[in-house]
């Protein structure tokens, strides 16, 4: 289980979180949803230690203790996190990185034979070439090559808790199906724990049952279920002051 505690996340002598709290537990799904600059992106970062944020307060993950370890350890606990933005390489290419990763995750030598299966079965599940495996890593990609090129990633590394920021941005109505169906698969299979960072339902709608987060002024200002996503979609995150007073307060 992730826990955060009062939570404060400052960059550049600006506190860009405040006071944030949230828990989830293992196998649940949760989602963010807020504003443009509210500090979504950063509370994904600040989870995996960034070392642009000054973070304090609590941050733990079955008892062990997130603000006294570093990017690495914390990707070793199983965290994975899919930027907004995936970062180009050039000059190490996916399956280079990932058997790598995978040998230093597992503590030994990877078998070549079962890799390359593995590989090819996930190019199948994402609907990506398999010649992106050799590919440098996001380099020279669309944005929705990049968000599928992460996903092979996950299916490699297969981690407990998942990071996915706007995850859904940049992809047109056939990829974002391919998306939504391989997330869908990943977590009926392992059932991680997954924070999803969205401005959108299409991409919820692939999952049964998940916790809605508002966040606001560095705050979360309501939490709900799926309604409301629903509600915030139909009327925005300014629209419905009643009497003074926002519905998400
Ligand atoms: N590394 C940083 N240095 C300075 N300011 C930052 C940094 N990261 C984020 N910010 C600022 O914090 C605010 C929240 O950014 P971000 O988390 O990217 O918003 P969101 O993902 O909700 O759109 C913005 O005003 C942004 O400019
Ligand atoms: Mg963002």
């Amino acid at each position: 289980m992730l826990e955060i505690n009062n939570l404060t996340v400052e960059a550049e002598n600006k506190t860009i979180l405040n006071n944030f709290n949230l828990k989830i537990n293992d196998g649940e799904i949760h989602v963010l949803m807020g504003p443009n600059g509210t500090g979504k992106s950063t509370i994904c970062k600040a989870i995996l230690k960034h070392p642009d944020y000054k973070v304090t307060g609590k941050m733990t993950y079955h008892d062990q203790d997130l603000l006294a370890m570093d990017t690495t350890s914390i990707a070793r606990l199983g965290f994975f996190y899919l930027n907004q933005n995936p970062v180009e390489i050039e000059g190490i290419t996916n399956a280079e990185m990932l058997r790598n990763a995978l040998s230093e995750k597992n503590d030994e030598r990877v078998d070549i034979f079962k890799f390359n299966k593995k590989l090819n079965e996930v190019c199948d599940i994402i609907n990506l070439p398999k010649s992106f495996v050799h590919r440098d890593i996001n380099y020279n990609m669309s944005g929705g090559e990049k968000k599928k090129n992460e996903l092979l990633q996950l299916f490699i590394l297969e981690p407990k808790f998942i990071i996915l920021d706007e995850i859904d941005s940049g992809l047109d109505v056939d990829a974002l199906k391919t998306v939504g169906k391989a997330l869908q698969e990943y977590y009926e299979r392992y059932k991680p724990s997954i924070l999803i960072v969205t401005h959108h339902q299409a991409i919820l709608k692939y999952f049964n049952d998940y916790t809605v987060h508002v966040l606001k002024d560095g705050k979360i200002k309501a939490t709900g279920d799926k309604s409301l996503a629903t509600k915030i979609e139909n009327l925005g995150f300014e629209a419905n002051t009643i009497n003074g007073t926002t519905e998400y307060e």
